[in-house]
């Protein structure tokens, strides 16, 4: 599949997901023009910036055309769902990145339930309602703990997991009531499973699955794993709780969704996400996603041996093949800094200090999320999550207290992290 051709690649995204797959590309020798739309503060040494909307896909398609683009990699899923993979595919143009209708897998939950269900792979019990009284009188009829989910994108946020019936019932009235907008208007009730969480992303062509380095999130906004859920806080991989035989269950889930997508004649390339909960009775899905994990990929994608460019193209032309992947033996521990407030509201525009000496220390890596350049080239916040300070080190002890120790020399007014990332890797289960 290797050739020596160089592409020219455009990138839709702006977190610091976005930054890391950014940088992996430009690793690789294939690498041609490298654009991004919008990205951030931390990408434009990288790449060009272009004006574009990247959720409108005859516009994005029409851009990389014009633009002679050889491969277009969508980040997040709002442009997945949007179609724009299928825009780009039409206009000849190879794309990471599964289409609209396969996309459902992380844009519609009751979708994703149903194929897991034909699929035979183990998920929470569910059910799903259109209509609030409904939906209130199962709850009451089932009672706490119990989920109630927003069933379409809510960001991360439109999840109640609920210990009690009335905290479930007030979930179900602000899903119906349109705290999520049209993401409540179908709303999923799920049974409560219990333990550690896993994340295991995986690269697809449609027929050959390759699965990643594990990874665990810490979703909560607090040390200990309190206060609301956010769009992650922190993450290690690989995660050593994971038993070999876990791990084959969880990969053998994922081949098993991709199979039955593609035996309803929907072709899912790009990359599967899957969040697993390791219950006694073996990992459970959770959820799935149509694309990279935030922060997962800031702590998977540096300790992968692959050339990226390669790979995403084979998963678009079907050529992909498990040889093409391989990893080294490090760890990484990734710690978030966010704006004081998040995931409430939050001040923009303060000036960060610091990224070059902690990108100086060895091994370490700071990925922007939220930020933005000023006219002087200052480095601004501009989000709840701002940096992804990244750590690479041959024992785990030691790359989490590089990344600490990195958080250390980089200051901005209302840095908040959590100091608990990763602790339950040293902990155990
Ligand atoms: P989701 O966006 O569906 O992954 O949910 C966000 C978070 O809510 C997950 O990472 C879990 O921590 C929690 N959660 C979701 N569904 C369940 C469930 N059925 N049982 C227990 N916790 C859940
Ligand atoms: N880390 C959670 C996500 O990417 O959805």
């Amino acid at each position: 599949m290797s050739t020596s051709q160089k592409v020219d690649i455009l990138l839709l995204g702006a977190g610091g997901r976005e930054h890391a797959i950014l940088a992996k590309l430009a690793e690789s020798p294939r690498a041609g023009k490298l654009y991004v739309a919008p990205g951030n503060g931390g990408m434009y040494g990288l790449a060009t910036k272009v004006e574009l909307d990247a959720e409108d896909p005859v516009a994005v398609a029409g851009w990389a055309r014009e633009h002679a683009i050889g491969l277009v990699v969508i980040g997040p899923e709002a442009p997945l769902v949007a179609g724009v993979a299928d825009a780009v595919r039409s206009a000849g143009i190879p794309c990471f990145g599964p289409n609209g209708e396969a996309a459902q897998m992380e844009g519609s939950k009751k979708f994703a339930k149903q194929v897991m269900a034909r699929a035979g792979v183990p998920t929470a019990a569910y059910r799903s309602f259109t209509d609030e009284d409904e939906c209130a009188a199962y709850v009451r009829q089932v009672g706490g703990p119990i989920v109630v989910k927003a069933d379409g994108l809510a960001a991360g946020k439109g999840v109640i997991v609920a210990q009690t019936t009335e905290e479930a019932l007030e979930g179900v009235h602000e899903c119906f009531g349109g705290t999520f907008g049209d993401a409540g208007a179908t709303v999923v009730v799920e049974e409560m499973m219990e333990g550690p969480e896993c994340s295991l992303l995986a690269l697809t062509d449609g027929k050959t699955l390759v699965s990643l380095a594990t990874s665990q999130d810490h979703k909560r906004a607090l040390d200990g794993d309190r206060g609301p859920n956010t769009g992650g806080m922190g993450v290690y991989s690989p995660v050593p709780m994971v038993t070999d035989e876990e791990l084959a269950t969880m990969v053998d889930i994922e081949k098993r969704v991709v199979a039955e997508l593609a035996a309803e004649g929907i072709t899912y390339s790009g990359c599967l996400y899957g969040g697993f909960m390791l219950t006694k009775d073996g990992p459970k899905v959770l959820e799935f996603n149509a694309r990279f994990g935030d922060p997962e990929t800031q702590v998977v994608l540096p300790r992968m041996k692959a050339d990226l460019v390669d790979v995403f193209l084979a998963c678009d032309d079907g050529t992909l093949d498990a040889g093409d992947v391989r990893w080294d033996d490090d760890w990484a521990v990734s710690v978030v800094l966010t704006s004081a407030g998040y995931p409430g509201s939050y001040e923009k525009g303060k000036v960060i200090t610091g990224i070059e000496d902690a990108e100086a220390m060895d091994g370490v890596t700071v990925y922007h999320a939220g930020t933005r350049l000023d006219d002087e080239g200052r480095v601004l916040t501009n989000g709840g999550r701002v940096l992804d300070v990244t750590a690479v080190a041959p024992t785990f002890e030691k790359a989490r207290e590089l990344a600490y120790a990195a958080c250390q020399k980089i200051d901005f007014d209302g840095k908040t992290y959590r100091s608990d990332i990763g602790l339950r890797c040293i902990q155990g289960r």
